[in-house]
């Protein structure tokens, strides 16, 4: 009996913890239905608090101090949330650094299409599904809704979604999404293939579809300036055991597979929405002369600089270091003057390069943005000033001429 404790004693401080997480769904059911996705954050080490979304009793923040870390939103149909949510309280939590995972379906409500306009995202009308008449799965009930998607459409970044080699088939089967094309910091997540569209199933085409072919977006992220992270998903069922368990097959043959590839991709998108991938962080800057250990008050104009910075990512809760190639340094004064590749040199990144021939006041700047990773932008403001009068050269070759003429002056 005690040996036994002491194993659950062991398992539980096995299991890091990644924070307080409140996920609000329509009702106790969807805890059932979608328990193989709950028990991986779980055993992540996740503490979820399931709540229903308009309990009165919903509460984000005591005191000014947020009570969770992460938001799941698996409450298609709530019209309103209950107790101090709202949207605007939802939209301050992701303005404090928190990340909200949301998933809507055909039925989805209005306060979850104003939460989705407010992060960049336009959900498509009540009642509509994303069809394609040519790509949709077997086990479709024949409003072809039920889609079979193959991994290429999802993103290129397996830091969001995983790995696409070896990836399996997705299904999917809700709403569609529009993404904003003009904001640079929503990411389609996962797209519809070229023949679908997003329409209400068993209505005659009138107008024209709000989201058509690759334009519709499944699921969609945003990464916010703050590095705050959010996921969309037109479908709660994409995250539901029946699709992690079921086969998947092309009506037309092609895609196949015994069990669908939801499973990675949900896990893999909730690991980066709650930031365990992706995240990066400077741990120093260094800027200094070559062969000098401190920086100076000033550099001077062509004086050799050295500028050195480390920076780490999170891997399973540690920071270690990051290895990249791409990261580039700017010596900025209005315009960038010099810019130059970073070269990994131990466990730091350094530059060097010569300050050019014009004083004024500079930054040394590093913007490192690249998608799924947190953005890097760090600068530092040095000065840099003109040659004091000691230290010019004494005779000039050009002056030569005025030396003459005052030594033969001198002669007259
Ligand atoms: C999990 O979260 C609840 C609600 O915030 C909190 O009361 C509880 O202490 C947490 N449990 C752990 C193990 O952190
Ligand atoms: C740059 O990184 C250093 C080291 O982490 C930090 O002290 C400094 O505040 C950062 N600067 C900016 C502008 O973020």
């Amino acid at each position: 009996m005690k040996f036994s404790i002491f194993l659950l004693f062991v398992a539980f401080s096995c299991v890091k913890s990644q924070g307080n997480t409140l996920v609000l769904l329509d009702n106790q059911v969807i805890r059932e239905t979608h328990s193989i996705f709950f028990k991986s954050l779980q055993e992540r080490g996740y503490n979820l608090s399931f709540k229903i979304a308009d309990d009165a009793s919903l509460v984000l923040s005591k005191y000014g101090e947020y009570l969770y870390e992460n938001l799941i939103i698996f409450a298609p149909a709530v019209e309103e949330f209950g107790g101090t949510l709202n949207v605007e309280t939802i939209t301050q939590f992701i303005d404090d650094g928190g990340n909200v995972l949301v998933a809507g379906n055909s039925g989805t409500g209005d306060v979850l299409r104003e939460l989705a306009s407010e992060c960049g995202f336009e959900v498509d009308e009540e009642g509509a599904y994303v069809i394609d008449h040519l790509n949709y799965d077997v086990n479709d009930e024949g409003q072809h809704t039920r889609l079979a998607i193959s991994p290429e459409n999802l993103i290129d970044s397996p830091i969001i979604v995983g790995s696409k080699k070896d990836a399996k088939p997705l299904i999917y089967q809700g709403t569609g999404i529009l993404a904003d094309p003009d904001n640079p910091l929503v990411l389609p997540l996962l797209t519809a293939d070229s023949t679908a569209y997003s329409y209400v199933p068993d209505q005659p085409i009138k107008e024209y579809p709000h989201a058509v072919g690759k334009d519709t977006v499944l699921i969609a992220g945003l990464q916010a300036r703050n590095n705050a992270r959010v996921v969309f998903s037109g479908s709660l069922s994409f995250f539901s055991d029946e699709f992690f368990t079921s086969p998947v097959a092309k009506s037309r043959g092609g895609l196949k597979s015994d069990t669908s590839g939801n499973r990675d991709v949900a896990i893999a998108i909730s690991q980066w929405v709650f930031k365990e991938h992706g995240q990066l962080r400077v741990r120093s800057v260094k800027h200094s002369k070559v062969g000098e250990a401190k920086p100076p008050t000033a550099y001077t104009i062509m004086d050799d600089v050295v500028y050195k910075i480390e920076i780490d990512i999170k891997e399973d809760g540690q920071w270690k270091q990051f290895n990249a190639d791409d990261i580039q340094l700017e010596f900025v004064r209005i315009d960038p003057f010099v810019r130059i590749n970073l070269q990994k040199k131990g466990k730091e990144y350094e530059a060097r390069f010569k300050i050019p021939d014009v004083y004024g006041v500079y930054q040394f700047k590093v913007d490192y943005d690249r998608v799924g990773y947190t953005r890097i932008y760090n600068t530092t403001q040095v000065s840099v000033r003109p040659l004091q009068h000691t230290q010019y050269e004494r005779f000039i070759a050009c002056a030569y001429p005025y030396y003459a003429g005052a030594f033969s002056m001198m002669a007259g």
